[in-house]
């Protein structure tokens, strides 16, 4: 496998290392090639050079089978036009429509909500990846001033809404999970949200086998929180897709283990941690590996290495089990002594 890495900023580079020594492992173990690059793209290297983006930037990453990122954004790039090149850029130049964030409960300690079990937090989010408020139509009039406008439009296709949500029946279909729900806001956003409800009422039908819901994004929130085991699969648009699963994030243990994959199904794709760059954790071997490493695993298996893959997440589950971590998991191990213990239970294992 031909893998481009961006590490990126903050705590990027501190939990890529950590993704790359498991990667490396698993690789190891079953016998397969895996060529690295790494790319200086962040914001250090758009501050020493004024380049987000080489001219060419897109186009290599497209000669990769898939591209591992860490984590953008910086205080001194206070615009965060950098990451909005690199990570929103590669989104859309890429055409990488599916952001495909599992939520899975890898201990019942880990959950903040009482009396859970991991099987009761066990669910994806297909967050569409590429259009809603996302794609930067609009702009300021007046900036500065008392008679600042300021306009940010929605943008909803039938052909995004509708590759996204057949998406997420084809998954349930495939993965043999009974439960699809769409969440919009289509009760307030009564016209861009219409076509989703339209997209939904045609597509169900074609998927007798899967239950289809329907709730408006705030409810869904509530019913998350309250009881998360009612969901198998979620789709939404961009920006919900993005606050949804950060609360995914919690009701899994935190940002620092929630791992997503960016898709265009056949195509190069992209893999990073939901987290961002953390800059309070930055440069303190503390942040949690773990949501870098199972979005590795999320590549490689994407790739064709699906041993790879399943070595690292059962390593990772069996460290988050023994506490073998960092802090939020209630370990006690630097980021890099996490990465080496996963690294050693995959090289370890008896798979005799
Ligand atoms: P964040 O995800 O970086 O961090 C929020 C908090 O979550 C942290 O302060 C920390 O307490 C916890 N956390 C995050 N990752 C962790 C880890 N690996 N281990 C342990 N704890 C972890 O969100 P933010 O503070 O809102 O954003 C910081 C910067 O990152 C901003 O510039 C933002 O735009 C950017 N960002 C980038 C991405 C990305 O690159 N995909 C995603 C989210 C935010
Ligand atoms: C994410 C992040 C990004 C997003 C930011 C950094 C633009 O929060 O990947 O979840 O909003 O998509
Ligand atoms: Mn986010």
């Amino acid at each position: 496998m031909r893998i481009a890495v961006i590490p990126g900023d903050g705590i990027g580079p501190e939990v890529i290392a950590e993704a790359l020594k498991v990667v490396k492992a698993g690789a190891d173990v079953f016998g397969r090639k895996v060529e690295l690059e790494t790319l200086p793209w962040g914001a250090d290297h758009y501050l020493a050079t004024g380049i987000t983006v080489p001219a060419d930037g897109y186009a290599l990453l497209r000669q990769f089978d898939a591209v591992l990122v860490g984590a953008l954004g910086d205080p001194r790039v206070p615009d965060n036009r950098h990451a909005r090149d690199i990570l929103l850029g590669t989104r859309f130049e890429l055409d990488l429509y599916v952001n495909h964030r599992p939520v899975k409960l890898l201990d019942e300690r880990l959950c903040p909500l009482n009396g859970r079990s991991t099987a009761d937090v066990n669910f994806v989010v297909f967050r569409e990846n590429t259009e809603g408020s996302y794609v930067g139509v609009g702009g300021r009039f007046k900036p500065g001033t008392p008679d600042e406008v300021a306009i940010q439009e929605e943008i909803n296709t039938y052909k995004g809404v509708h590759r996204i949500v057949r998406h997420a029946f084809e998954y349930a279909a495939v993965t043999r999970r009974t439960r699809v729900c769409m969440a919009d806001k289509s009760n307030a956003m009564v016209d861009g949200h219409a076509l989703w409800q339209r997209v939904f009422a045609e597509l169900s039908p074609q998927y007798p086998d899967v239950q289809p819901r329907h709730l408006y994004i705030d409810a869904l929130a509530l019913f998350l929180v309250q009881d998360p085991s009612q969901f198998d699969v979620i789709v939404t648009n961009n920006l919900f897709g993005d606050i949804i699963t950060d609360l995914g994030a919690a009701l899994q243990g935190g940002l620092g283990v929630a791992a997503s994959g960016n898709l265009h199904p056949g195509r190069t794709s992209l893999f990073e941690p939901v987290h961002g760059s953390a800059p309070p954790l930055a440069g303190r071997n503390v942040a949690n590996p773990v949501g870098a490493m199972l979005s590795a695993a999320m590549m490689t298996d994407y790739v064709g290495a699906h041993d790879v893959a399943s070595a690292i997440e059962a390593a990772v589950q069996q460290a988050v089990t023994e506490r073998q971590g960092t802090k939020d998991i209630g370990g006690s191990l630097t980021t890099a002594e996490t990465g080496d213990v996963i690294a050693q239970i995959i090289r370890n294992a008896d798979r005799r």
